[in-house]
């Protein structure tokens, strides 16, 4: 255990709760063109994965960045710094697959510590979690998203070409065990190869007190979308609401990517993220740092830019500020639309993190 103590380390990062900071806590540099505040950051900490899941990247594996280009711990912590000093209060790591880095317990220590953040989110495949997670939690992680895409073990195997089923199920079964609450699993839903899965999902909200959310499948860069793919949101809660009659949909925050749902006598939620079909962007909250130091406005915007660069040819924070504020003045209102972001040029999901 390190010597490390939840009495020492669990800190700010006190509830579960996604509130937002009042207006006048946001500093301009966060707020775009249509007055759009954004408290929420997405760090991506690695572009390695120990899964090569069909949805994220192309069977030969991506192109890896040198490692002396990648964000060093220091380097994360004083952009992650700047934007908390901003008025971020949500910071979520992504990869890659975050657990894979070998300093994610002092990242998650070292952010939890930023005065400001509430929630420290992490989003992961489940397989080193279980694990992992007694730490992390004692480092002032507040919530965990975990990919599940099948509950048969061969069709996960087929889906992320590796094996790990039963490790992604425990680690589910530990997170809820640790006081996670909601635990939410994502599962992005193909068809032909799960969508005749959805209420085996659904089943699973019964006992546990999980948050399924069906994502609906999303072109990236080497990621062979095609629209026969894509089942639209509406179509899957028909397929719920047929065997879960007292589906109810919930208030959602206006940020939300899920449009969330109960069901009576279940202990767990029900949601679908409908980002090909309806998407969200009018109360998108969200701003994305990757691996290796470029800024991204939008998941499906193509336009970058390096905040390493300057950060290693000595900016100050003034600067980088002003370089970040620009960029986010440039966000669309929303984004092109899947037959438009198919077509056009985005990195695979690997390097952005979702
Ligand atoms: P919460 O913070 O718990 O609401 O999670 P989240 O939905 O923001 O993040 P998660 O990493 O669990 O992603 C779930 C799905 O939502 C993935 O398919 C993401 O790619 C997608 N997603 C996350 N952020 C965005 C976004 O800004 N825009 C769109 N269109 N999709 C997003
Ligand atoms: N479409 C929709 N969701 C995706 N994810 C990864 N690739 C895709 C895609 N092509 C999801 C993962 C993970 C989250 C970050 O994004 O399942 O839970
Ligand atoms: Fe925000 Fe872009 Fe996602 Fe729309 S597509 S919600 S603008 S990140």
């Amino acid at each position: 255990m390190n010597g490390y103590t939840s009495r020492t380390y669990v800190r700010s990062c006190s509830s579960l709760s996604e509130d937002q900071p009042k207006d006048n806590s946001v500093s301009d540099m966060l707020v775009d063109s249509f007055g759009r505040l954004h408290t929420y950051l997405r760090i991506s900490l690695t572009e390695r994965c120990n899964l090569r899941c069909q949805y994220c990247m192309p069977e030969d594996g991506v192109e890896l960045t040198p490692r002396p280009q990648l964000l060093t711990k220091a380097e994360i912590l004083r952009v992650a710094n700047l934007f908390v000093s901003g008025g971020v209060n949500k910071i979520r790591l992504t990869g890659g697959e975050p657990t894979v880095r070998k300093d994610i317990e002092d990242i998650c220590l070292e952010l939890s510590n930023l005065k400001g953040l509430r929630t420290l989110s992490m989003t992961t495949n489940g397989i080193a979690l279980a694990r992992k997670l007694p730490k992390l939690k004692e480092c002032g992680l507040t919530s965990v998203n975990i990919s599940l895409d099948t509950l048969i073990p061969a069709k996960f195997e087929l889906l992320t070409r590796r094996r790990g089923h039963e490790k992604v199920m425990d680690s589910i079964n530990a997170a809820i065990d640790l006081g996670f609450n909601p635990v939410k699993v994502n599962c992005v839903v193909m068809r032909g190869f799960n969508d005749d899965e959805i209420c085996d999902f659904v089943e699973l909200t019964r006992e546990k007190p999980i948050n399924i959310r069906f994502i609906e499948f999303m072109p990236f860069d080497g990621n062979v979308w095609n629209v026969k793919k894509l089942v639209p949101y509406t179509e899957m809660m028909d397929t719920v609401v047929k065997r879960f009659t007292s589906l109810k949909r919930l208030q959602d925050h206006p940020t939300d990517t899920a449009k969330n749902f109960t069901i009576d006598g279940h202990q767990g939620r029900v949601s679908f993220i409908t980002s090909m079909t309806e998407h969200f962007c009018a109360g998108c909250n969200r701003l994305r740092l990757l691996a290796d130091g470029n800024f991204k406005v939008c998941l499906f915007g193509p336009s970058e830019v390096s905040l390493r660069d300057p950060l290693r040819n000595g900016a100050d924070d003034r600067e980088l500020r002003e370089i970040i504020g620009a960029a986010v003045k440039k966000k669309k209102a929303s984004h092109a639309g899947m037959f438009d972001i198919a077509k056009t040029a985005n990195r695979p999901m690997i390097h952005i993190g979702g």
